[in-house]
């Protein structure tokens, strides 16, 4: 990465963000407006509880796409096995974000990330860091489901056989019941994934994620093409995959952040006034905080419905 630095800002609070992205198309859920319901951190909070373990920590990171400035001076810690939100308007790039947390914004002709950060302390962006195994590690699900045009079998084997990993029954069953979706397919590992529902093939899309056998799952508004349903499932499975997993989840549902994140990272959008806009993490801290008694003005009028 690029020498631009800022001060981190880490030990004033623990909180953290996420982001994620695909084809940009925002979900505006965000109806839920005013007194929407904190479950809390889902099963109990975790304070106390585990020692916080920072996964990544970001420090002044800056995205340019070409010469537009698209992401200004981002600093958050995450942390590990936590379920953490990244939640603004659209276009203040939670996508962007999320996707420098295993560098595919690589794969973007023009997009260029500076600043500082850090996966388990160590540069990311570093020269000998292979970017191939880091997005091994750090997994991404999209906003919509997509399975490769192979059988569900083939969807988890492919991968895991990559890695060189056993991808015999005993795999695929393990796999396919941490996702939930075991008792639903076990009949039919041969059939065509395009044959299950949207909320079977995202579900798959995890499984597909977890096969490999990552430390951290990002997912770019997995929900946003689902049922209500299908969205509850999927959010019982985040709350059990954040036994073992770090992940970080971009929602447009105020609600499914507040329902399954430990912790919230608000992300707006800057305007100073000379033609320039650009998105900035505007505050983040524990979910209950940030729904209950956030600090930034901006967050309270978003999170009320206020903006826009
Ligand atoms: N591939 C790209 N090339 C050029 N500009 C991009 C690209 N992807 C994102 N941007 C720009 O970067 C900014 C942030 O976009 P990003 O997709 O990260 O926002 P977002 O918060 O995820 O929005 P949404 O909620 O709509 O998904 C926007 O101004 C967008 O136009
Ligand atoms: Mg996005």
């Amino acid at each position: 990465m690029s020498d631009e630095r800022t001060a981190v800002t880490t030990d004033e609070d623990e909180a953290l963000a996420v982001t994620d992205q695909e084809p940009r198309q925002s979900d505006p859920r965000v109806g839920d407006g005013p007194g929407i319901s904190v479950a809390g951190p889902a099963q109990g909070s975790r304070d106390g509880a585990q020692q916080e373990t920072v996964v990544f920590e970001a420090s002044g990171v800056n995205v340019h796409y070409g010469t537009n400035l698209a992401l200004k001076g981002v600093d958050i810690p995450i942390y590990r096995r936590e379920i953490t939100a990244l939640i603004g308007p659209s276009g203040c790039g939670k996508s962007t974000f999320l996707r420098c947390l295993n560098r595919t914004n690589d794969l973007i002709p023009g997009a260029a990330v500076s600043g500082d950060l850090t996966f388990h302390g160590e540069d990311m962006y570093a020269p000998d860091i292979d970017a191939v195994d880091l997005r091994r590690r750090v997994g991404m699900v999209f906003q919509k489901p997509n399975p490769f045009p192979k059988s569900i079998r083939e969807n988890l084997a492919f991968g895991m056989k990559v890695n060189g990993l056993k991808a015999n029954d005993d795999a695929i069953e393990r796999v396919l019941r941490r996702a939930a979706l075991w008792d639903e397919v076990k009949d039919k590992l041969g059939d065509d994934a395009y044959a299950l529902s949207g909320g079977q093939q995202q579900r798959l899309c995890i499984a597909r994620a977890i096969a490999v056998e990552p430390e951290v799952i990002l997912m770019d508004e997995p929900c946003s093409a689902l049922d209500p349903i299908s969205t509850l499932a999927i959010e019982d499975l985040m709350r059990e995959l954040r036994e073992q997993y770090t992940i970080v989840i971009v929602t447009h549902n105020m609600q499914q952040a507040a329902r399954v994140s430990d912790r919230t990272a608000f992300f707006t959008v800057e305007q100073p006034g000379d033609g320039s806009r650009y998105g900035i993490l505007a505050e983040h801290d524990h979910t209950e905080k940030m729904f209950r008694a956030p600090e930034d003005q901006r967050t309270q009028d978003y999170i009320t419905g206020r903006f826009g």
